[in-house]
C-alpha cells in the first residue's frame, strides 16, 4: 500500500528568513499504484520534495504519510533511483541487483531459502529489464542506458511500494531515453509500484505521467496538477496528438511565466530592447 498524503508540507534549509523556503504549503495526494511526474523550473523544489518522500530530508512543517504511516526516514517500502548510475563497479550486474537484498538478509540471519528467493527475483528482474544476457558483465562494460536499467532493477529488488526517480534519464541521449520511457511504463504495468518521477523535461513528464504536477520556484510550491488526457497504454506516436501538444504548450507557458518571461515573443522583445539602447 503506498497511498501518499502530503499536507501543507514546507521545508526551510537553515534559519535565514530572507531566502524563500525550498517548499511551502505543498498539498498532494498520490494514489496507490499511480504514476505521477513532477516538473518545473530549476530550483522549484522537485528534488527536495522527492528526498522528503524518500526520508532523506525531513520537512520543517506540515505532515506526510505513506500507506498511513508518517514518513520519518528512509524505509524499505520506498526506493530511489538517481540520475547518476550508482552501481558498484567491482560487482557484476547480477550482484549489483542482489546487493541491497544481501544487506537485508545478512542482518536477519540468511538462510539458503532466502538466497534462492533473491536469485529468482533477480533473474526475473534481469529478464524484465531485458539484460539477462549480461548478468555476469561489470558496469563499465555497459552503456549508460544499460547501467540505468540495472539501477532500476536494483531499486525494485525489495519490492518497494514506491519508486522515487530524480531525473533518472537526464544523462542519456534522446533515442535511449525513448527506449527507457517505454521500459519504465512496462515496469509500472508489471510491478505496479507507485512512481513519483522528477524531470525538467515537459514532454517526458506528459508521456510518462497519469498526472503532471507543475511546481514553481521562490518559494517552491505546486502551481497546478494536470491529469494527462491520454490512454493508459502510451505509444510514442501519441506525442504528436493534439491533446499532447496542447498540454505541452500549456505547461511550457506556465513555466515561462514563473520564470518571469511570458512568451518567446516577450523574450525577443526584451532582447531587441537591450539591443537598441546601445
Ligand atoms: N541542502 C541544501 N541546503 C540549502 N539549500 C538547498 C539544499 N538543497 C536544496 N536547496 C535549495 O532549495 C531550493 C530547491 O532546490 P531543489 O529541490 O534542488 O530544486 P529542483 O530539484 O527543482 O531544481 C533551491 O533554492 C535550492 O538552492
Ligand atoms: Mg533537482
Amino acid at each position: 500500500m503506498a497511498k501518499v498524503i502530503i499536507e501543507k508540507v514546507g521545508k526551510r534549509f537553515g534559519t535565514a528568513t530572507t531566502t524563500p523556503p525550498a517548499l511551502q504549503d505543498v498539498d498532494l495526494t498520490i494514489e496507490d499504484g499511480e504514476f505521477v511526474t513532477l516538473v518545473g523550473a530549476s530550483g522549484c523544489g522537485k528534488s527536495t520534495l522527492l528526498r522528503i518522500l524518500a526520508g532523506l530530508e525531513i520537512h520543517t512543517s506540515g505532515r506526510l504519510t505513506c500507506g498511513d504511516q508518517p514518513i520519518r526516514g528512509p524505509g524499505a517500502d520506498r526506493a530511489m533511483v538517481f540520475q547518476h548510475y550508482s552501481l558498484y563497479p567491482w560487482l557484476t550486474v547480477m550482484d549489483n541487483i542482489k546487493f541491497s537484498r544481501g544487506l537485508k538478509v545478512n542482518r536477519e540471519n540468511i538462510t539458503s531459502a532466502d538466497v534462492e528467493a533473491a536469485s529468482g527475483r533477480a533473474d526475473a528482474l534481469l529478464d524484465l529489464i531485458g539484460l539477462s544476457r549480461v548478468a555476469d558483465a561489470y558496469p563499465n562494460q555497459l552503456s549508460g542506458g544499460m547501467q540505468q536499467r540495472v539501477a532500476i532493477a536494483r531499486a525494485l529488488m525489495g519490492r518497494p511500494a514506491m519508486l522515487l526517480m530524480d531525473e533518472p534519464f537526464g544523462a542519456l541521449d534522446a533515442q535511449t531515453r525513448e527506449v527507457m520511457h517505454d521500459l519504465i511504463l512496462h515496469i509500472h504495468r508489471v510491478e505496479k509500484p507507485t512512481i513519483v518521477f522528477v524531470t525538467h523535461d515537459v514532454e517526458e513528464a506528459i508521456y510518462l505521467g497519469q498526472r503532471v504536477v507543475l511546481m514553481q520556484p521562490r518559494p517552491g510550491r505546486i502551481h497546478s496538477v494536470y491529469p494527462v488526457p491520454l490512454p493508459a497504454q502510451r505509444t510514442q506516436d501519441m506525442k504528436h496528438s493534439a491533446e499532447f501538444r496542447a498540454l505541452r504548450h500549456e505547461i511550457l507557458a506556465r513555466i515561462r511565466e514563473s520564470a518571469g518571461v511570458n512568451t518567446d515573443q516577450d523574450l525577443l522583445d526584451r532582447l531587441n530592447l537591450v539591443g537598441t539602447t546601445h
